[in-house]
Order: C-alpha cells, then structure tokens, then sequence
C-alpha cells in the first residue's frame, strides 16, 4: 500500500510520545503528544498507552503505526530489554501492539528509527555507503544504513570496550551520574567512536539523542578519519523513522 501518512510512536524511559508523520518530508503533521512512561513498563502497560496516543489524532484505521522501543527487535520479537521491563523480553511485541491497538502497528527499535530517519530525511540524506548513526541517552543505540537500506538490530552500545559495555562508560546518562566535564567524556566517546570506526569504516557517524544538542561541547574534541554530524531532527527522529519504517512494512 502506497500511503502519504503514518503513526510515529517513540517509546522512551521516562515518556513515551508520538505524532503523525509527512513520508514525504519526515515533518511531523501535529504537537507531540507524550504520556509519562508507565510503572512497570510492562509490553502491555505501553501498548495501552500508545493505544492512548493514537487514539487522541483521530486517525484513520489504514494508517500505519511504527512504535519505536529500546531493544533490538527481530520481526516482532525482542531478544532481550536493557532498560525497560524486563517482562519484554522473549514476547511478540507486534502481536501484542496490535491486540492492544486494535490497528496494524511494527514494533522497530528506537536507534534503528532514529538513525533511519537522519540517514532519509535528516543529518546524512544523501550519503553513500554506510551511515552509522547512535543515540547517546540512557543507553547507546545505533543504525546501520548501507544506502538508504536499514540494516536491522546493530546495539553497538554493547560492545566491549577496555573490559565494559560501551554504553556503561559512554552512555549520556553516564557523564551525568559520573558528573564528567565534557573534556572527561570525550575521552569515552574518542574510544568508543575510534572502535566502531576501526570495525566499521562508515562513511558517516550522525550522533543523535538529546545531548546533541550540546554537540559544539564535544564533538569538536573527537578525533577521527570519519565526519561526524549531529542529528538535525532531535526529537522527532524516532518517530519519524518509526512512522517511515511502519510504512514500508504494509
Ligand atoms: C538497547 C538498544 C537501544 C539503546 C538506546 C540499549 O541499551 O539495547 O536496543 O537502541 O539502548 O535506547
């Protein structure tokens, strides 16, 4: 099905918001609306707030849903959950997205819609070969895209690096609850940013998640052979890219 429209829905630790989304622009098409995450955060208890979500912009029952979570997700299923319920893991998150929601809804992981949205609409539209693109927040996500192509499920934040899972060092959440000045977690992100590159060899690093804001304060101190570009869509690259992904999905 060819559609103009879809229903982005981006699943975070403290909220959960969504928006429908322009396919053609990844312009969201109204205010976010966002419902505090619920406590436990089981499958069921955030898909009866998407389904609150969905239901407050009055759309028609075609229009497709991409709800973007914090784990890697395998055509529905979620091998494991690092930072929400961990009731998610081993579940059908599409199968309950849509019971729950009562539309045709995919599940697509949060990095993954993040980084595909800046890779088509966003930071690196246009890029050939591989875009890799993380989001420093709780945890570290990340996307691959080989032109224009998703390459589903990467969870580079979990690489071990000096002995650590990667996002326990390098994670935004980390800097603050460590209390590091930029200069001290720059050191972090040089190891873990050289690392991928060295594995890797993208043409693009896009470095996403709220803290990016704040990019003139530390990407300047990284040193690598590959650019590296902040997100331009901030906030509205999940549900973008959830939207785009839920779309191709029909
Ligand atoms: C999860 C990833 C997720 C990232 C950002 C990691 O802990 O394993 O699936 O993309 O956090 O939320």
């Amino acid at each position: 099905m060819s559609t103009k429209i879809a229903l982005g829905i981006d699943v975070g630790g403290s909220g959960i918001k969504g928006a429908p989304v322009d396919l053609e622009t990844g312009q969201l098409l109204a205010e976010r609306v966002r419902i505090d995450t619920p406590s436990p955060s089981t499958p069921q208890a955030v898909a009866q707030v998407c389904a609150e979500i969905a239901t407050t912009f009055n759309l028609d029952s075609e229009v497709p849903v991409g709800v973007a979570i914090p784990a890697p997700v395998n055509n529905g299923h979620i091998p494991f959950m690092a930072n929400l319920d961990q009731s998610w893991t081993g579940v059908d998150a599409n199968e309950i997205m849509r019971d729950i929601m009562g539309r045709h809804v995919t599940v697509i992981n949060d990095a993954d819609a993040a980084g595909y949205a800046e890779a088509r609409y966003g930071a690196a539209r246009g890029v050939k070969g591989l875009v890799i693109a993380t989001t420093l927040g709780t945890g570290i996500g990340s996307a691959l895209i080989y032109n224009g192509v998703l390459i589903p499920c990467s969870e580079l934040g979990h690489l071990e690096i000096d002995g650590y899972d990667a996002e326990k060092r390098a994670a935004a959440s980390i800097r603050t609850l460590e209390k590091l000045d930029w200069p001290e977690w720059s050191e972090r992100l040089q190891r873990y940013y050289e690392t991928v590159e060295m594995l890797f060899s993208p043409s693009i690093f896009v470095v996403g998640g709220g803290v990016s804001r704040k990019h003139d304060k530390f990407l300047p101190l990284l040193k690598l052979r590959t650019p590296i570009v902040p997100a331009v869509l901030f906030n509205g690259a999940g549900i973008a890219g959830a939207a785009a992904l839920a779309a191709a999905d029909e």
